[in-house]
């Protein structure tokens, strides 16, 4: 995440998630799941615009029409929040101009909200600490506080870390080098609920040290042979599309394929920025005209 002033603005850039790793331990008596989970930013940005609004109204626009704009928004959602918190109607006139997929496991909506929270504290001056505004996040979504590791002094590389608990309670980790991705995002979204509603729980869960400990030493090949999601299979049966996908990708011979989150985006890790490259040119003899996906070249980042 990163914020800086343009007169009396407050722009904030908005990063996307990978999880490299995803393994849902056991479903708990609140009907989340537990879950152990290594996730890195990348370099694909949503940009968020805030502005005091003196009406003391919270108004959202977005450049792309399709989008909600409305209280279910987590922009929105993240500013009532912060506003019940300090018992004050602040107004916000903000803009999102949106490039994340959506509903495409990329953790555009949870970046958005973790990007509001840390825009708003301070454009209203409220003075909240990074804690506080962490437990804000994990009331808007599992994933939102992750979005706040980017403060880490530790990881110097890029924004990853090790998630547990429904996905709130985050680990920085230091990448042993950046690492460089192909998304893939089908024209078609999963909604995360009905995947998780739809896995099957492992006898065995898949341990996530060894693909932590070449994340550590930056060994790509290991991390590619050790890639695991157990939403993949749900998503997967939701929409074969999205296995169509990952197998295309597979067979360009990146270091691993998978999909993130609950999908629909599959990804590529590369050996290298021109294997990425080469990966994503590859895809074109399989896009067809009109609605295809749309394929971004990324690297793991702030
Ligand atoms: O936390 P968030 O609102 O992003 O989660 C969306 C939905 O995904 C939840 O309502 C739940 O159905 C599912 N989920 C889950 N276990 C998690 C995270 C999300 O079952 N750890």
């Amino acid at each position: 995440m990163i914020l800086r002033r343009r007169g009396a603005d407050v722009l904030v850039r908005a990063p996307a998630k990978v999880n490299l790793f995803l393994e849902a331990l056991r479903r708990r008596a609140d009907g989340y799941h537990e879950l152990a989970t290594l996730m890195t930013a990348v370099s694909l940005y949503d940009t968020l615009r805030f502005r005091d609004d003196p009406s003391g109204s919270v108004r959202l626009r977005c450049d792309r029409p399709d989008l909600s704009t409305g209280p279910d928004n987590l922009i929105c959602r993240a500013a009532e929040l912060l506003r019940r918190r300090v018992g004050r109607d602040l107004g916000v006139d903000a803009f999102l101009w949106k490039r994340i997929p959506t509903a495409a496991g990329l953790g555009g909506g949870s970046s958005d909200a973790a990007a509001a929270l840390v825009g708003l504290n301070v454009l209203w001056r409220l003075g909240l600490g990074r804690d506080e505004l962490i437990a804000l996040a994990a009331e808007l979504g599992s994933d939102v506080p992750f979005f706040f590791g980017a403060c880490s002094p530790r990881s110097r590389l890029g924004l990853v870390s090790w998630c547990t608990g429904r996905g709130e309670m985050v680990e920085p980790l230091t990448l042993g080098r950046p690492l460089d991705f192909v998304l893939v995002s089908p024209p078609f979204g999963l909604s995360t609920a009905e995947v998780f509603r739809n896995i099957v729980a492992a006898p065995e869960p898949v341990s996530g040290a060894e693909v932590r400990r070449a994340a550590e030493a930056g060994d790509v090949e290991e991390l590619g042979r050790r890639l695991h999601n157990r939403l993949q299979a749900a998503a997967e049966r939701l929409r074969p599309e999205t296995a169509e996908w990952r197998e295309r990708l597979a067979a360009l011979g990146p270091a691993g394929a998978m999909m993130t989150g609950s999908g629909s985006t599959v990804f590529a890790l590369c050996r290298s920025s021109e294997e990425a490259l080469r990966v994503a040119r590859g895809l074109n003899a399989f896009r067809e005209k009109g609605a295809g996906p749309r394929v971004h070249i990324v690297r793991s980042c702030f």
